[in-house]
């Protein structure tokens, strides 16, 4: 980043904000990043140390700030995904701690989210299935009163930020678990009353942004040839883990907006199987009843 905008002040060099942070945005926007201003914004306000709002109130950056701005400016231009950077992940009403090797939780699932926590009644059971960094089930300890969330993942470098990120959540039980285990959470069996699940998805092959080809991993994004290779055992141990009545919501790629309502059906025991879009109008996620 170059200093062209420097005025002394009690003797130390500063660089103006305001064109450093145009100089970024536009450095991003060549690089290909789909939000430049947001993320220049928001990287200094992580080098700042300060939230993106406060930026309005800030004149100048000094030598080592400008430097350490340019470094994170840079990294970003090299699609290093924006969270891996900021070390944290915006979801609803938490800040998840997020970073290389894990899947970054993404805004349109906060709709899934938002199902489940609308249906989770005063000590429910609720799981989640594939939880990541535990985005899905977090929230719903946040926002609702459950009895027990089982956050259930697979992956060691997961399973790391999960565990961190439920340290304040004592009604949530992390499960190192596999969704193509039958006898997962066995215990449970016809006692959950909320299935939420975001499962990697994907079709292999599907072209994607390189902050995700080269950095969330690829098992939690692929998911296999027709992207329904965990959604099928996801059904199925859904149906012999809900209560009568229990709900489930599974999100989903755009192109399956027919299949996962159809795989539901055909599975026997749901009821009340409804397709939902996304904030952009997407298809998104499926929802049913257990009958
Ligand atoms: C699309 S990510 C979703 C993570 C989180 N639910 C979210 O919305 O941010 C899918 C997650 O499923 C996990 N996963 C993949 N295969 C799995 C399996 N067979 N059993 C359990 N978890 C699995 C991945 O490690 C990854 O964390």
């Amino acid at each position: 980043m170059t200093p062209t905008h420097e005025h002394p002040s009690a003797g130390t060099e500063r660089t103006r904000l305001a064109p450093a942070l145009a100089e970024a945005a536009a450095r991003l926007a060549e690089a290909g990043v789909a939000s430049p201003r947001v993320d220049a914004e928001l990287l200094a306000a992580h080098t700042l140390g300060v939230g993106r709002g406060r930026l309005l109130l800030i004149d100048t950056l000094r030598g080592d700030e400008l430097r350490r701005f340019g470094e994170l400016v840079a990294e970003r231009a090299r699609r290093i995904p924006l969270q891996y950077l900021l070390g944290t992940a915006a979801f609803r009403h938490l800040e998840l701690a997020v970073g290389p090797g894990v899947f970054v939780p993404r805004p349109e699932t906060e709709l899934l989210a938002g199902w489940g926590i609308a249906r989770t009644v005063p000590g429910a059971t609720v799981v989640d299935l594939c939880s990541g960094t535990g985005a899905i089930a977090l929230s719903v300890a946040d926002e609702a009163e459950p009895g027990r969330v089982f956050a259930v993942e697979r992956s060691p470098a997961a399973l790391a930020y999960l565990r961190r990120n439920a340290v304040d959540f004592p009604s949530v039980r992390v499960v190192p678990g596999d969704v193509n285990d039958p006898e997962l959470l066995v215990e449970c069996r016809g006692g959950v009353d909320v299935l939420l699940c975001n499962p990697p998805y994907v079709p292999d092959g599907t072209a994607v942004p390189p902050e995700v080809s080269d950095h969330d991993p690829a098992e939690a994004v692929f998911g296999g040839a027709d992207g329904l290779v965990l959604i099928r055992p996801v059904i199925a141990l859904a149906a012999a883990l809900l209560r009568p009545g229990g709900a489930i919501g599974i999100e989903h790629d755009d192109v399956h907006a027919e299949a996962v309502p159809e795989l539901l059906r055909a599975d026997g025991r749901f009821a009340d199987v409804a397709a939902h879009e996304d904030l952009a109008g997407r298809p998104r996620y499926a929802t049913a009843r257990r009958v």
